[in-house]
């Protein structure tokens, strides 16, 4: 349907990625990197440049989110790696997860193969929020701020008290999405999205609480604890700036040039931004009568990734394969497992509204053009 398509240059974005991820890290920090010459790549990341890149990574946090009592913990193995050392090392006997798409479907899957602890759960159909909830019987909860999958941002945390330990994932929302951050006592996330770093870090932040359940399941010598999930070993080592283990210096550096240009406009400006991109998104969808907004009830639609239903008589796959062909959009294909007709495409930091305005323009000229 495609192939004969004319895309006028007024309407290419001057960057192509609008992935959900890893988001497009800017090509000015790769110039950085690359200056940094043998300063820094290929050094030891116990000696003070990579210490210091470290420490200023965790500074750029700690101001960013205003945190006060939290440590910023960081190693590798992503988000997924922390479902496991989550489900190991802060559950004591179960675990409530609320499940709205794929990633908090796998955090849940991750805990229920632990044989000693125990999960309950909330799910709703995929497409839809959910109100999230304390629980009597659990003693942690288990949050996802933003599913990438569906396009879902959660509404509220649970109210938090001393048996609880609230955990969110915060992976594709950490940045642009607000929530009351400070009483969710382990807040992470995977680095790829927002915050323009590559995969495989973790970023996290603990609250003393958190600590000390860490810290208590950990000397319970009937618990099984794998070596590279030690959370003493994350703890020790992110008050001596640093990783767990051997980590990416790349993948630091551009974190910390992304923080130094978050931290100059602050979040609530970023929060802002993120409401103006995704006003546009979801207005554009609902001004052509072959979109509809995946997620129906405006409170639960995503500000970093927006989900768009297309009309079956367009193949989107085939005009997603056509624009990437011609290196003009990459990435705006909809999370495999859904199986949908639908654009799912990244509002993050770095994806200009302008290069929005321009993706929206081309994508309805494109369907336009051709039906
Ligand atoms: C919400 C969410 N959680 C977890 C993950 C997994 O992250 P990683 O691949 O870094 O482990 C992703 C990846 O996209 C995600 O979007």
């Amino acid at each position: 349907m495609f192939e004969n398509l004319s895309i006028p240059s007024s309407l290419i974005p001057d960057d192509p990625r609008f992935g959900v991820g890893p988001s497009l890290i800017p090509t000015e920090y790769v110039k950085r990197l690359s200056s940094t010459g043998v300063k820094l790549l290929g050094t030891s990341h116990r000696k003070p440049a990579v210490k210091n890149l470290v420490k200023e990574v965790q500074d750029g946090l700690i101001e960013y989110f205003e945190l006060t009592d939290h440590d910023v913990i960081l190693g590798n193995g992503g988000a997924t790696f922390l479902w496991d050392m989550i489900g190991l090392g802060l559950t004591e006997k179960c675990s409530k997860h609320h499940v709205c798409g794929e990633f908090s479907n796998k955090w849940h899957a991750a805990h229920s193969k632990i044989p000693w602890i125990e999960t309950c759960l909330e799910k709703v159909e995929y497409g839809q929020g959910l109100i999230t909830s304390n629980s009597d019987k659990c003693d942690l909860i288990a949050l996802t701020l933003n599913e990438t999958s569906t396009g879902v941002q959660m509404k509220s945390v649970p109210a938090n008290d001393d048996s609880t330990i609230i955990c969110m994932d915060a992976t594709s929302g950490a940045g642009q999405i607000e929530c009351t951050h400070k009483n969710v006592d382990f807040y992470y996330f995977s680095p790829q999205k927002i915050f323009a770093g590559e995969g495989g870090l973790f970023i996290g932040f603990l609250s003393p609480k958190a600590k000390e359940r860490a810290l208590k399941i950990q000397q319970d010598e009937k618990r099984y604890i794998p070596t590279i999930m030690d959370w003493k070993l994350a703890i020790d080592n992110s008050k001596k700036n640093q990783t767990y283990n051997t980590p990416s210096v790349s993948n630091l550096f551009f974190i910390n040039q992304q923080l130094k240009d978050m931290n100059k406009l602050g979040r609530a400006a970023i929060n802002e931004m993120a409401q103006k991109k995704a006003k546009h998104i979801y207005d554009w969808a609902e001004s052509k009568e072959y979109l509809s907004c995946f997620i129906k009830d405006d409170a639960y639609r995503s500000r970093s990734v927006a989900t768009i239903d297309v009309d079956e008589k367009i193949p989107v796959s085939e005009l997603t394969q056509k624009l990437r062909d011609e290196n003009v959009i990459y990435d705006i294909d909809s999370y495999r497992k859904l199986g949908r007709n639908q654009f799912r495409i990244s509002m993050f930091h770095n994806v200009s509204l302008e290069n929005l305005e321009k993706l929206t323009q081309l994508l309805s000229h494109s369907i336009e053009s051709t039906l």
